[in-house]
C-alpha cells in the first residue's frame, strides 16, 4: 500500500474522520557545506523522499500525534511547560511553539505521520518534518506566513528544541524546493537563484555508509563555534565583515598566530567552500561537468582532512569512485556519517554502484544503500 493510503487508513482508525494530507522532502546538496551558518553559498535541491502528514484541527487545546514509522502515539498541550521527552514529538512540538512565537494561531489538531527518509543518512529526515508540519499548520490555521519565515521556524526548531545549532539549508531546500531543479542560496542575503538540473548522460547517486556518529551534533556545534571564533578574530582587523564568507585568505592569513590551528583549519576550508560553490554553478551553465566533479573531490579532501567532518567509511567510498575515474564525489550533509553524493557517467554507473557494494562490503561487513537522486517538490499540500 503507498504511504498516503497507509496513513490515512490509520487516521481514520484512531480519529474516526479524514482529514488533509501535506508532504515535504528531503534534500541533497551538490556542494557548499558547512556554509551556511557561516552566510556563504548552498546548493541544495529537495528529493522525492520526504514526509507525508494527515492532520484535522480537533477544537480542543490539545495535539495527538501517531508515527506509523515508529508506531507510537504522544500527545502533548501547546504551553512551552508541555514540551514532550520524545525526539521525534519534539519537532513538531518546536514547529507548534515557534509559529506561536512568530503571532501565528495554532490549537489542538490530530495529525498521523510517515516518511521514507532513510534517518541518519544526511538527507536531512528531521527538516522534512519540520518543514512538513510548518507548511500545514500555517495553510490550516490561515496564518499566512511566508516561506522563508517557515524555513526559520524549522531551523529555530533545531536550535531551541533538539540542540542543533543549525544553518538554514536543510529546512530552506524543504520548503522551496522544486522539481528539477537545484537551489542556489546566498544565506547571508536570502537571494536565491533556481538551476535546472539536468546534466545529460550523467547521474547523481547517492552511497550511504549506513554509518551514524553518536555526538555529531555537539561536534557540529563545535565546528560553528571554531568558525565565529575565527571569525571575530579577524573582524578585529577588519571590523567590516559579519560573517566567515565575507573574509579571504588573506585575512585569516593575518591571524593564524592568534587563534587555535583547529579553528584555523575549519576556516580555512569554509573560505575555500563558498569560493567552489560559485565555480561548480559557473561550470555547470557551461555544461563543463569535469570541472564540477573536480570541485567536489576538493571539497571531500576540506571536509575530510580541514573540517573534519568524514569518517573511514566515507572516506573509503571517496577513494573507490576515484579509482574508478567517477566525476565527481564527496561526503555529504553535516558529516560524522551519512552518505557520499556522486555525479556518475551513466556508462560507468553499474561498474560503480557494484564496485562500491562489494568492495565496501569486504572491508566493513556490511553493504552500503544506494540511492538514486531525483530532485523533486518541496513542501505542499497533497
Ligand atoms: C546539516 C545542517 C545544515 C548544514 C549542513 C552542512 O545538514 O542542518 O544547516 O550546515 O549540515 O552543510
Amino acid at each position: 500500500m503507498e504511504m498516503t493510503a497507509k496513513i490515512h487508513e490509520k487516521f481514520v482508525s484512531l480519529f474516526s474522520e479524514s482529514g488533509v494530507q501535506y508532504a515535504s522532502a528531503g534534500r541533497i546538496n551538490l556542494i557548499g557545506e558547512h556554509t551556511d551558518y557561516n552566510g556563504g553559498y548552498v546548493f541544495p535541491g529537495a528529493i522525492d523522499k520526504g514526509i507525508v502528514a494527515e492532520i484535522r484541527v480537533n477544537g480542543t487545546d490539545k495535539v495527538n500525534l501517531y508515527s506509523l514509522d515508529y508506531q507510537a502515539s504522544c500527545s502533548f498541550g501547546l504551553e512551552e511547560s508541555d514540551a514532550p521527552s520524545e525526539q521525534w514529538a519534539r519537532y513538531i512540538f518546536g514547529v507548534c511553539r515557534e509559529t506561536i512565537k512568530r503571532g501565528g494561531v495554532v490549537k489542538g489538531f490530530d495529525a498521523v505521520f510517515a516518511g521514507d527518509v532513510p534517518l541518519g543518512a544526511g538527507l536531512s529526515s528531521s527538516a522534512a518534518l519540520e518543514s512538513c508540519f510548518a507548511f500545514a499548520l500555517n495553510d490550516i490555521f490561515g496564518n499566512g506566513i511566508d516561506k522563508f519565515e517557515l524555513a526559520r521556524i524549522g531551523q529555530s526548531t533545531e536550535h531551541n528544541y533538539c540542540g542543533v545549532k543549525c544553518g538554514i539549508m536543510d529546512q530552506f531546500a524543504s520548503c522551496f524546493g522544486k522539481k528539477g531543479s537545484l537551489i542556489r542560496l546566498n544565506c547571508k542575503t536570502m537571494e536565491y537563484k533556481y538551476f535546472p538540473f539536468n546534466p545529460e548522460g550523467y547521474r547523481l547517486v547517492l552511497i550511504d555508509s549506513c554509518v551514524k556518529h553518536e555526538l555529531a551534533s555537539s561536534a557540529y556545534n563545535k565546528r560553528r563555534q571554531s568558525c565565529e571564533n575565527a571569525a571575530a578574530a579577524i573582524k578585529k582587523n577588519h571590523p567590516e565583515i559579519e560573517f566567515l564568507s565575507d573574509c579571504n585568505r588573506l585575512w585569516l592569513d593575518e591571524v593564524r598566530g592568534e587563534i587555535p590551528q583547529e579553528d584555523f583549519l575549519r576556516a580555512e576550508y569554509v573560505i575555500g567552500e563558498v569560493q567552489r560553490v560559485l565555480d561548480v554553478c559557473d561550470a555547470l551553465e557551461r555544461g563543463d561537468y569535469e570541472t564540477v566533479g573536480e570541485l567536489m573531490y576538493q571539497t571531500h579532501f576540506g571536509l575530510s582532512r580541514l573540517y573534519e567532518v568524514s569518517c573511514e567509511e566515507l572516506d573509503f567510498l571517496n577513494k573507490i569512485a576515484r579509482k574508478m575515474e567517477v566525476t565527481g564525489s564527496r561526503v555529504m550533509g553535516g558529516g560524522f556519517g551519512g552518505c557520499t553524493i556522486n555525479l556518475v557517467k551513466d556508462s560507468l554507473y553499474d561498474a560503480f554502484v557494484s564496485e562500491a557494494r562489494s568492495s565496501f562490503a569486504a572491508k566493513f561487513g556490511h553493504e552500503p544503500k544506494i540511492y538514486d537522486v531525483v530532485i523533486s517538490d518541496g513542501a505542499r499540500k497533497l
